[in-house]
């Protein structure tokens, strides 16, 4: 069970009709062998139908290889029930906690988690439900690889349990305070947080200078074609330029001109309005279309402060689900968000680089039936002039992806004024479309996807993998009977299989990966491929048991590629190994070869939480791994649940000898005991 703060996006589902294919079902998925080869045989290709099709495939980017040292370690048991409440890594490896939760990031004492979190500790503090993240090396020096020695970790905050910022199980019906609400908005955003190795392992500079706290409060600059758009106005901002926070930081991105990329998810969550004022005016088409509801997912801001209030102030969801650019090696900057990339649930951002310096950023709208989205910079990355790059992400073109049945794909532009994107359809010009991204793309006819999570791509071949967490909402009702203009429930969309999304019953998810014409990030097609169908091959139903070579695991979430080319997949399915997850067990974090497809457990985590988070030194021999939620149940009894990190199990933790009064998400770090890379 997750908690109700983190509703595994059910909240509402995509309403459109696109596409409406079951003539797709019945067509072949593209072979995985002949993928890898990097080209399909004749017969293949005249299955495909047509010389375009031929033609495309004719020019792709090179297939990933095996990973630069392989992967060499024992795989871990499945961590079954009765579970575990600890972190295990292979045998030869050590896993230790580094950070979590109300943990200082300055001279001051840390949070004592047996009392209730406040504003005041928490800015001072490391914010709640850690999730995507990325180390930044310091440069290298004459003294040596400093780099891999020290370095900014730069961490998500994506939400939190009001119950256990507030020490309380009676949240529902607390009266709700302005205190609530700063608290938790403190506990939101983002940590910047320098580390270092010091005496053989890493550990917090408290006190560093680079060390600072972004939170749902923190002034963000709003850039690009939406920025001061009449959909961004508010009273406290009449110019739509200036954001008071970012919300919902999910999973994440990072440039290679040194920026950190946090994702807006679920924002929707945090907003309510009063059941009369929902009466007089009720919920339009473009609300329902990103989720807003009466009560959101239960925080109860809008009783408190009338900027999450809908009715008192409309425009400010408008004002997240973006992605949000951040300079850490400069603690004075304003965070940018940057309106070009679109807004949707962000999952994460993986920025790429192409062979003549063009930049694309992939990303995912993680619910049920969105879409996969690409941003392509009009400016090209200057690796010489890391000033030049500061704005790449302010200009560019969207596209969203669809992905035919034939392995093909199209990247369809998201351009005002270009396939029926026009007033007379609602969209003013480039802002609104970009502020009603998902319209625009519903109107386009993009692929529904299976959740898009986590995007990863290849450090050498460019090529892309994508998680597809699960779906229960494909069927045979015509997703055509609903709406997008919100007259009919959207919780009826049930659109058929396709050859991208193929099982009607995908619990267990699958991961994706496409290859662009030509190896160019910039183009607008694609071949792609399912790396793997998860699933439990112990399961009944043939529909369940996937075709991992290897290791079952299921819900993929985390993705993320080493520089070595290890493929490391992270899980967020129930956590707690039982019904469904009963064979595959607790979450986890796998590592794949891209190549073979060779899948091997190398991480199971504590009860009840959540694997996210992975990131390591550039000499790969030191990884940083999130674990979020430890211990998370809808009936508030985390505690019953889960004692990590605090009962010690992975190395002593910094809180107060109270230990284990609750749960706390927590980074740790991972080292192999022989001083080697990762996952050799
Ligand atoms: Fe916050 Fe889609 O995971
Ligand atoms: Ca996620
Ligand atoms: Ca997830």
């Amino acid at each position: 069970m997750s908690s109700p703060f983190h509703p595994d996006n059910d909240a509402t589902i995509n309403p459109s009709s696109n596409p409406s294919i079951n003539a797709l079902i019945e067509q072949r998925k593209l072979s995985r062998r002949g993928f890898l080869k990097g080209s399909f045989g004749a017969t293949a290709i005249a299955a495909f139908g047509g010389s375009t099709v031929a033609d495309s495939l004719t020019n792709l980017a090179q297939a990933a290889p095996s990973p630069i040292g392989g992967i060499g370690f024992s795989p871990v048991a499945a961590n079954i029930a009765p579970m575990t409440d600890a972190i295990t890594v292979p045998p030869g490896y050590t896993a230790r906690v580094l950070i979590a939760w109300g943990d200082s990031l300055t001279q001051a004492a840390n949070w004592d988690p047996a009392t209730p979190m406040t504003e005041a500790v928490q800015l001072h503090t490391y914010g709640a439900h850690t999730d995507g993240m990325h180390y930044f090396p310091f440069p290298a020096s004459g003294a040596g690889p400093l780099g891999n020695s020290r370095g900014l970790l730069v961490a998500n905050h994506e939400y939190v349990d009001p119950g256990l910022v507030h020490s309380t199980t009676t949240y529902g019906s607390d009266a709700i305070t302005a205190d609530h609400v700063n608290t938790q908005l403190a506990a939101h955003g983002v940590s910047v947080v320098e580390v270092q190795e010091r005496n053989g392992g890493f550990e917090v500079r408290r006190g560093s200078g680079f060390n600072r706290r972004i939170t749902g409060k923190t002034p963000c600059e709003v850039s690009g074609p939406a920025a001061g758009h009449p959909l961004l106005r508010t009273a406290a901002d009449p110019s739509g330029m200036r954001v008071l926070g970012t919300l919902n930081n999910c999973a994440n991105g990072y440039t290679p001109w040194g920026t950190y990329l946090a994702c807006e998810e679920n924002f929707n969550g945090y907003f309510g309005a009063r059941a009369d004022a929902l009466a007089a005016q009720p919920l339009t088409a473009h609300e329902r279309r990103y989720g807003m509801a009466a009560g959101g997912f239960g925080y109860r801001w809008h009783e408190a402060d009338p900027r999450f209030d809908i009715r008192a102030t409309p425009n400010e969801p408008n004002r997240f689900g973006w992605v949000v650019e951040i300079d850490p090696w400069n603690k004075n900057s304003t965070p940018v968000k940057r309106t070009a990339l679109g807004r949707f649930k962000h999952e994460s951002a993986g920025v790429v680089v192409g062979a003549d310096n063009k930049v694309a950023v992939y990303m995912g709208d993680d619910e049920r039936n969105e879409y996969v989205y690409k941003f392509v910079s009009a400016q090209r990355f200057d690796p010489r002039n890391r000033n030049k790059n500061r704005d790449i992400l302010e200009n560019g073109t969207l596209y969203v992806a669809r992905f035919d049945a034939n392995g093909t794909g199209t990247w369809l532009p998201l351009v005002w004024g270009q396939n029926g994107l026009t007033a007379e359809n609602g969209f003013a010009d480039q802002g609104e479309v970009l502020v009603k991204a998902r319209q625009a793309a519903d109107r386009l006819g993009a692929t529904m996807m299976d959740r898009p999570e986590w995007v990863a791509v290849h450090p050498t071949t460019r090529e892309v993998y994508l998680t597809l967490t699960n779906n229960n909402r494909r069927g045979t009702n015509p997703a055509s009977s609903n709406k997008a203009d919100g007259t009919t429930t959207a919780a009826s969309a049930r659109p058929p299989v396709d050859a991208a999304n193929p099982r009607a019953d995908n619990r267990y998810g699958h991961i994706i990966r496409w290859r662009e014409t030509g190896g160019d990030v910039a183009a607008t097609t694609f071949a792609w491929d399912i790396f793997a169908e998860c699933g439990d091959r112990l399961s009944t139903k043939a529909n369940l048991q996937g075709n991992i070579n290897g290791d079952d695991y299921g819900a993929p979430d985390g993705l993320w590629f080493d520089q070595d080319g290890r493929l490391w997949i992270q899980t967020d399915q129930a956590g707690d190994a039982q019904g469904d997850w009963a064979n595959i067990g607790g979450n986890v974090m796998m590592c794949a070869d891209p190549a073979s497809g060779e899948t091997r457990r190398f991480l199971t985590s504590p009860r009840h939480c959540e694997v996210t988070g992975v990131t390591a030194t550039p000499d790969g021999r030191t990884m940083f791994v999130g674990i979020q939620h430890p211990g998370e149940d809808w009936s508030g009894s985390f505690t019953a649940n889960s004692t990590w990190p605090d009962s010690g199990v992975n190395g002593p933790t910094t809180a107060s000898a109270a230990g284990a009064a609750k749960p706390r998400s927590a980074v740790v770090v991972i080292t192999k005991d022989d001083g080697g890379v990762i996952g050799t």
